[in-house]
């Protein structure tokens, strides 16, 4: 096995929006916002994992829940992501590494946990990629088994994020959100809809999930610069 490997896939440029020390200052600051907000909503929760899902495609989750948990990892937490998007998975492109082993063939039992985990994807950062695509991902992330895997993550990191596929499209996030902290939602301006969100925010109700709060993703900061002069 060749866990923490980078793939030869994609060139070695970058992902594009991937947080680093080159990153804007706007973005920076954007997502150490979006922290101290994760932090506090969490802060009555012995649970520490929770989901970054959207309404539909394609509005950022994968990028918004990489970027997260690298500026988490920022302040020495421990802190894990889970690619739990079993139909469409990217962390494992977005960090470069191999994706034979991952969340899918730990469910089923094929690996063993540590097996299984990119160690320090990034500082203080570990990655469980999706693992090959399954044919059953909602049966999967709905089992005994999921619980039994996040109560032992839980014990180790401190925060643990997991990419989700799109609510309003698949139950996948939904059928997770139940056994999490809560789930928070990606919205892409000028793109998502109220009533998509709506709808979204809806389905996690009806799971007695929590909503962490909203994200709203590719904004024109020109427009709204006068925001960043405070
Ligand atoms: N703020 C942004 N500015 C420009 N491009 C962005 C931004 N956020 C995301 N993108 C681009 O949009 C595309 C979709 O992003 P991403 O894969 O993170 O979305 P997703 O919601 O996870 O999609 P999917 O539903 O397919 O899983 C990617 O090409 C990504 O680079
Ligand atoms: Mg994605």
């Amino acid at each position: 096995m060749a866990l923490g490997r980078r793939t030869n896939e994609h060139s070695d440029a970058p992902h594009k929006y991937k947080l680093d020390d080159k990153s804007s200052f706007v973005m920076q600051e954007s997502y150490k916002t979006i922290r101290t907000n994760l932090q506090f909503a969490l802060a009555g929760s012995k649970n520490k994992s929770f989901i970054i899902s959207s309404s539909f495609p394609a509005e950022g989750k994968s990028i918004t829940c990489a970027n997260i948990a690298i500026t988490l990892a920022q302040n020495e937490n421990r802190v894990l992501i889970i690619d739990a998007d079993l139909r469409k998975p990217t962390q494992h492109k977005i960090f470069r590494v191999d994706n034979s082993h991952g969340l899918s063939t730990i469910l089923v039992g094929f690996d063993k946990l540590g097996e299984a985990i990119h160690k320090d994807v990034d500082k203080n950062l570990d990655l469980i990629t999706s693992g090959p695509i399954p044919p059953n991902p909602s049966e999967l992330l709905g089992s005994n088994r999921m619980d039994v895997l996040l109560d032992k993550l839980n014990e180790f990191y401190d925060y643990i994020v997991i990419d989700t596929p799109p609510i309003n499209v698949v139950t996948d996030a939904i059928v997770l959100a139940p056994k999490t902290a809560g789930v928070a939602l990606v919205s892409r301006q000028k793109v998502t809809t109220y009533d998509e969100i709506k709808k979204a925010l809806d389905a996690i109700e009806f799971a007695k999930a929590k909503v962490l709060g909203i994200i709203v993703n590719d904004i024109n900061v020109k427009r709204n610069s006068k925001y960043y002069n405070y």
